[in-house]
């Protein structure tokens, strides 16, 4: 296999279901394994839905991996309600008797130590298994060629509270020991990923008269989003928040970044899980609080979206 080494750390999960098919239909990228972490579902059912999506796409050759069950410090928090109780949407999959590989931490430590430099790491989870990496060997993160994450919010308001973004609200402290890390990290926050959203008719459009199983995935497995989108927001819509991350490393040109400096809030009560945006424009940048990362700020969403439908529902 050629293309670009990657290894995604997720919690299938519908969008991350997507994300997986996504990286899985481009030639450019080289899948080398699947990390599953607590988040939108609890690990065992995360770890069976990314089995079923690789065994959906005949991938199986690729390996999975069982990540953290739980978030650092606190209870597991996930999200039924947009994903549905089994992560899929309304899908329901057939879940092969593949056995997870072992240790995420383990895997992650010998792969980027094994290869540096070469490795590009797409997490969209909470960020559990990579804090979890660093813990236990200082450093290892840095020796990713790349690490995108789709989390947080810089501007933009939360989804899963006033203020704070869910992979983010759910294990704050992960995301702030990563962030801490120096990790030369690109995030992206819902700033970007709410410049993308499907409609029930822009759906109906993609999969409307393709018979296979891809498309009917797609279509249950958006269904109970769009219907809490409804409910919430009075508007049905999607956002393809991961499938962004996999878009940023497959096509870099059609985002737009910025540096900031940022850190992650751990304890506040009605603020946890809140990145702290140093965006005062009086403060020299030697005096900025934080760490300065790399952000999306703003995607050519048709050109994404045309990817997207091209690599997941191809005509
Ligand atoms: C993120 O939270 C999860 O529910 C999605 O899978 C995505 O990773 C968006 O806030
Ligand atoms: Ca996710």
């Amino acid at each position: 296999m050629s293309g670009i080494p990657v290894v995604l750390d997720m919690d299938p999960g519908v969008d991350d279901a997507l994300a997986l098919m996504m990286a899985l239909n481009s030639p450019e990228l080289d899948v080398l394994a699947v990390c599953t972490v607590s988040g939108n579902v609890p690990i065992e059912v995360a770890t069976n839905n990314g089995i079923s999506i690789l065994g959906m796409l005949g991938r199986l050759d690729i390996p999975v991996y069982r990540g953290s069950e739980r978030p650092l410090k606190r209870e597991p928090v996930h999200a039924a309600e947009v994903h549905g109780p089994g992560g899929l949407g309304d899908t329901e999959l057939p879940i092969p008797d593949v056995e997870p590989s072992g240790s995420v931490t383990e895997f992650l430590g010998k792969i980027l130590s094994e290869r540096p430099g070469e490795v590009t790491v797409i997490a969209v989870g909470p960020l559990t298994n990579l804090a979890r990496a660093e813990s236990k060997r200082r450093g290892i993160l840095q020796k990713a060629k790349q690490l995108v994450v789709m989390g947080g919010s810089i501007r933009e308001p939360g989804n899963v509270s006033p203020i704070a973004e869910f992979n983010f609200y759910a294990d704050p402290d992960a995301a702030r020991a990563v962030v801490r890390s120096g990790v030369e990290l690109t995030l992206v926050p819902l700033d970007a990923t709410h410049q993308v959203q499907i409609g029930r008719s822009e759906l109906d459009r993609w999969v409307d008269g393709k018979g296979f199983a891809e498309a009917h995935f797609v279509r249950g497995s958006m269904e109970p989003a769009l219907a809490y989108t409804d409910r919430i927001y009075g508007k049905a819509s999607f956002c393809l928040h991961d499938p962004m991350a996999v878009g940023c490393v497959l096509r870099p040109s059609i985002f737009q970044t910025t540096r900031t400096s940022i850190d992650v809030e751990v304890e506040g009560e009605l603020a946890n899980g809140q990145v702290v945006a140093d965006l005062r424009p009086f403060v020299d940048d030697r005096h900025r609080k934080g760490v300065s990362i790399n952000w999306v700020t703003d995607v050519d969403a048709d050109a994404f979206k045309a990817m997207f439908k091209d690599r997941v529902l191809p005509e």
